[in-house]
């Protein structure tokens, strides 16, 4: 059976994280999914840089709209960012009747209520593993691992640059200011941190868990945002001396009056597992009915874990859209037995 086919929109640190991974893993994908996927079209401002990165078979141009326009191209990645142009390609690629794949939390969060329900519309899937939390496959969790579950609540540490930041101000007793401008130097935090500090991106992707979770359309513009922009680090210190950490988590509950939706920071008793992620690493608990509470760790941002998320749902759109039925099932068998136990 022919390969799907993926235009790619944007090749960054992601993107060039998907097309890397995507090669480097042909066979267990390809086993996985139960047919070839490969990227054959890319659309980029730099269309010399992301040649550079795909080689001379992938055809590259600087038009996302080429990409969205071509017939053979099955499942679109949007990796561009941001609400403006994005939102724009991401409906236009629907109305073609393209699934699309977006790591674009932004975007969902505020937008996403309009796009599924063009992509409900139209029969095709905007799947979004990639959007929240990064390598952590929270979204599939949720809605797949925890589906027989009543989710009663979700708690994460979901933005890795506000997660470094307050590592850092509690172990070197520094103040928010100076890890700031380190966690620049060091490439966690964007140029423009806003987002992250004022607590905006945790809260896009708790929105997004909430509307899963929940059964609930995306509200972004409910939700409670709080950053770390006030905390000192005696804020810190404090905290520690009574026992707690604390974290930036993204909130959202069942209760009597409604669910909740909220990001600010949160003393966390220093002896419970998720007072004790560090650095920029993300964990997200989620506790349901039946299951009770569960927990999830890992990076939550870069190119390859990232890339490992938008993978996943390529596989998901690849086995639910393949025509042959039998294809559908993931083969779990995808090379020849290799069992080689080592005698102890
Ligand atoms: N700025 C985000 C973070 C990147 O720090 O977690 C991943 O969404």
């Amino acid at each position: 059976m022919k390969p799907i086919q993926v235009g790619l929109l944007g090749i960054g640190t992601v993107g060039s994280g998907t097309f890397n991974v995507l090669k480097r893993n042909q066979q267990e994908i390809q086993g996985r999914a139960g047919r070839g996927i490969e990227i054959t079209m890319v659309a980029d401002l730099d269309v010399a840089r992301a040649q550079s990165v795909v080689g001379p078979d992938v055809k590259v141009v600087n038009d996302a709209r080429a990409v969205i326009a071509n017939p053979d191209i099955d499942i679109v990645i949007e990796l561009i960012g941001g609400y403006g142009i994005a939102k724009a390609l991401v409906l236009e690629a629907i109305a073609a009747g393209k699934h699309v794949v977006t790591a674009n939390k932004a975007l969902l969060a505020v937008h996403g209520t309009e796009i599924f329900a063009a992509a409900s519309a139209k029969g095709v899937m905007v799947a979004f593993e990639a959007a929240v939390a990064g390598g952590i496959p929270i979204i599939k969790a949720l809605r797949e691992g925890l589906t027989a579950n009543r989710i009663q609540w979700i708690a994460g540490i979901i933005n890795g640059t506000t997660n470094f930041i307050l590592s850092e101000m509690r172990d070197k007793g520094l103040d928010f200011d100076v890890v700031l401008k380190e966690a620049q130097r060091l490439g966690y935090a964007e140029a423009d941190p806003t987002f992250d500090i004022e607590g905006v991106d945790a809260a896009h992707k708790v929105t997004l868990m909430s509307a899963i979770a929940f059964g609930i359309p995306v509200q972004f513009d409910k939700a409670y945002v709080e950053g770390i922009t006030k905390l000192g680090a005696a804020d810190i210190k404090y905290a520690e001396q009574l026992g707690y950490r604390i974290k930036l988590l993204g909130i959202t509950k069942r209760t009597a009056a409604g669910i909740e939706l909220r990001v600010h920071p949160t003393l966390v008793p220093a002896k419970r597992l998720i007072a004790n992620v560090e650095g920029a690493m993300n964990a997200v608990m989620a506790h349901g009915d039946a299951v009770g509470t569960t927990l999830y760790y890992g990076k939550g941002a870069g190119s390859e874990p990232t890339a490992s998320a938008v993978i996943a749902d390529l596989v998901d759109i690849t086995r639910l859209h393949t025509a042959d039925a039998a294809q559908r099932v993931p083969h779990l068998a995808f090379q020849p037995d290799a069992i080689s136990n080592t005698p102890v």
